[in-house]
């Protein structure tokens, strides 16, 4: 459920009327609610805390998905942790206020530089993903004099997602110890004074609807931890990654917070570790919606109608890039019979096309409409490509609102370039 309703036919961010901030803030712009931020955290803390197993449960919001300041203080003041895989969002994440212990570093490639500033910043743990960048931490640990907790992110050769780019459990997929090696690596990691493993990861994918890749992922992890501890080696945590997936009006059905809970206490029953999510698209994909404009019908002889917006592909790429579904919504609801609409923005590449004969009531030049679950992965993926102003982003919490990324005016961006003096 999410806080963007029609209320007299207006469609409304919590008590904001959608065309109030469009006046305001212009378009195109992100919306996000935080009624609607601290209910998906809530539904899946209380999801995860209706069992013994998964109590006390770290939940680690995946920064990429949103990383705004404002996005990550409303998921932190809820008690959220922070799943970073860069400095970038580590910085963002302690600014933000996510205290250091609840913070924890994924990633395929970690430079030295990354590993030891996240260990000056005391992150909660680093996860590994491969031999050598285990020997790399190890050194850059020895020369910090720390002992860095770390956890072995598992390549669990079962991949899952809504597309084939955003897979990252499957065999081919740079991401990850392959689970036959993984068992020696922490052997080692164990015998080294720089590190000290406590558990191991995985995330297989993103947008996945089904739970049968996430329990058989989880499984393996959960034999993995038998197999150590009966080597003597401790392993105290399980970072269950994240990949959840959401509805997308029109698109499919998907497992609920509840049945992935239960699924995972299932697993994880008896085994007596603390465990750890990483949900980026479940928290934020259906908390915020992107804002456009008409700024015309394009009317052809052979009947193809496109609806040209004022938001483009580098407003929100989804759709260029994953092919993904978001449903667009008239922001005044239209009466008359629905019609089909090519929806296109203004760049300059066929790509910049987010649907093909998407039925909508009649509109016209200068109405309002909604891309719906545009909160994660949306803003963050968002360039200025075309030299088109970065899409702002707006935050809504009953009736007032905030600006919590501006529009960058012509001057700004204009003026991060340098013309050398040769050409001047
Ligand atoms: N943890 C790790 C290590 C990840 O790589 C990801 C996402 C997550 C957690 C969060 O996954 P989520 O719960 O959001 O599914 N840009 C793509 C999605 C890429 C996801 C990459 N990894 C999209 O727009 O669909």
């Amino acid at each position: 459920m999410d806080h963007f309703q029609y209320r007299d036919g207006a469609l409304h961010a919590e008590d904001v009327p959608l065309e109030t901030l469009a006046a305001t803030v212009g378009t195109p712009a992100y919306v996000y609610s935080t009624a609607t931020l601290t209910r998906h955290y809530r539904v899946l803390r209380d999801a995860l805390e209706a069992h013994a197993c998964l109590k006390g449960a770290l939940v680690a919001f995946a920064v990429k998905a949103n990383s705004n300041l404002a996005v990550l203080a409303t998921l932190a003041r809820e008690g959220s942790g922070a799943d970073t895989v860069s400095e970038g969002e580590i910085r963002r994440a302690l600014a933000a206020g996510v205290p250091a212990d609840r913070i924890i570093f994924s990633g395929v490639g970690k430079t030295d530089g990354e590993l030891a500033f996240a260990i000056a910043a005391g992150v909660r743990q680093i996860n590994v993903e491969s031999a050598a960048e285990l020997d790399r931490l190890i050194a850059v640990a020895a020369a910090a004099g720390a002992a860095p907790a770390v956890a072995l992110r598992v390549n669990p050769k079962v991949g899952a997602g809504g597309h084939a780019k955003i897979t990252t459990g499957g065999e081919g997929d740079k991401f990850g110890v392959p689970a036959d090696e993984a068992l020696a690596l922490y052997a080692r990691a164990a015998a080294s004074p720089h590190v000290v493993p406590v558990g191991l990861a995985c995330h297989i994918g993103s947008q996945i609807t089904d739970l049968a890749p996430l329990e058989a992922a989880f499984r393996l992890l959960a034999d993995m931890t038998r197999t150590l501890r009966s080597q003597g080696l401790e392993v105290t945590r399980l970072d269950l990654g994240g990949g959840l997936g959401v509805p997308y009006s029109g698109g499919a059905q998907t497992a609920s917070p509840a049945d992935y809970a239960a699924m995972t206490a299932r697993v994880l029953d008896g085994l007596e570790v603390e465990a750890a999510f990483e949900p980026g698209r479940l928290l934020a994909a259906n908390a915020g919606v992107l804002l456009s404009r008409v700024i015309q019908i394009t009317e052809r002889a052979d009947g193809r109608r496109f609806l040209v917006l004022d938001a483009a592909m580098n407003d929100l790429v989804r759709p260029a890039m994953y092919d993904a579904f978001h449903e667009v919504k008239p922001v005044v609801a239209r009466d008359g019979d629905p019609r089909p609409y090519d929806i296109v923005g203004p760049v300059c590449e066929t790509g910049d096309t987010f649907a093909r004969g998407r039925p909508l009531p009649p509109l016209a030049a200068g109405d309002l409409v909604v891309f719906t679950g545009a909160g994660a992965y949306g803003a963050v993926m968002s360039s200025e490509y075309n030299t088109r102003p970065l899409v702002p982003e707006v935050l809504v919490d009953g009736p007032r609102h905030a600006v919590v990324r501006p529009r960058p005016t012509w001057a700004e961006m204009l003026a991060r370039d340098h013309v050398p003096e040769w050409l001047r």
